[in-house]
């Protein structure tokens, strides 16, 4: 069974789809960690971001695993550096490069497999796995989300004013949903939950009670 689970930074979805899947005893497949992991690569070797070629050839040659919670770069541990201010900013080059899209997308549809997985993203349900049972997308108001991305940024001792983590993220939105290929947006079939009001435990048995539900 495919539960995909995606919706805009910093609306908590990471956190859910953890949860959810190990409520479920399911694999968890973060997507967003593997256009980090290209984007980290092509720092790692100095490669020009506006050569798309280029770009896409590093998503081509690298090996992305994950072993639980971490995730391996040609058997590199690079679970830390993948959540770097300057791979966050260097990652929409990859996650707007079509051909690595393209060579992403068929490594996720492999790693699921057969598998029963929970996975998170952008373009889980529209494009990924279009025949997913279950579908979410996980919303949250701008307000919530970035006075929750303040408060990650100051638990790292960075104090950034409100009005510039709402403004970056606005420019990160437009242009996830801007996006040609891949856009961030629900599927048809997809069931919106919104998170500016409930924590994460809440969100998680409300996606239990569903899936259970419809499971009869
Ligand atoms: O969810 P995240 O912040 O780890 O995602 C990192 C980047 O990858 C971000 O720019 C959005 C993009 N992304 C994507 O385009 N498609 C996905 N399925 C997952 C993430």
């Amino acid at each position: 069974m495919i539960i995909t689970i995606d919706g805009p930074a910093g609306a908590g979805k990471s956190t859910v789809a953890r949860q959810l899947a190990n409520r479920l005893g399911f694999a968890f497949l973060d997507t967003g960690a593997m256009y980090r992991a290209v984007a980290w690569a092509c720092l790692q070797r100095d490669v020009d971001f506006s050569d798309v070629d280029a770009v896409a050839d590093v998503a081509r040659t690298i090996v992305i695993q994950f072993d639980g919670d971490e995730v391996l770069v040609d058997g590199q541990n690079v679970s830390g550096e993948i959540r770097t201010n300057d791979v966050t900013a260097a990652s929409q080059y990859t996650a707007g490069n079509i051909e690595v899209r393209e060579i992403l997308v068929e490594q996720q549809r492999r790693i699921a497999g057969d598998a029963d997985v929970v996975t998170e993203g952008r373009d889980q349900g529209t494009v990924v796995f279009p025949a997913a049972e279950f579908k979410f997308f996980i919303t949250a108001s701008p307000e919530s989300r970035a006075r929750r991305r303040q408060e990650e940024f100051a638990a790292r001792g960075q104090n950034i004013p409100l009005e510039q983590v709402l403004a970056d993220q606005t420019d990160r939105d437009n242009r996830d949903a801007a996006r040609k290929v891949g856009a961030m947006k629900p599927a048809a079939d997809a069931i919106e939950v919104d998170t500016s009001d409930i924590d994460a435990d809440a969100v998680v048995q409300r996606l239990l009670d569903i899936i259970r539900g419809s499971a009869g």
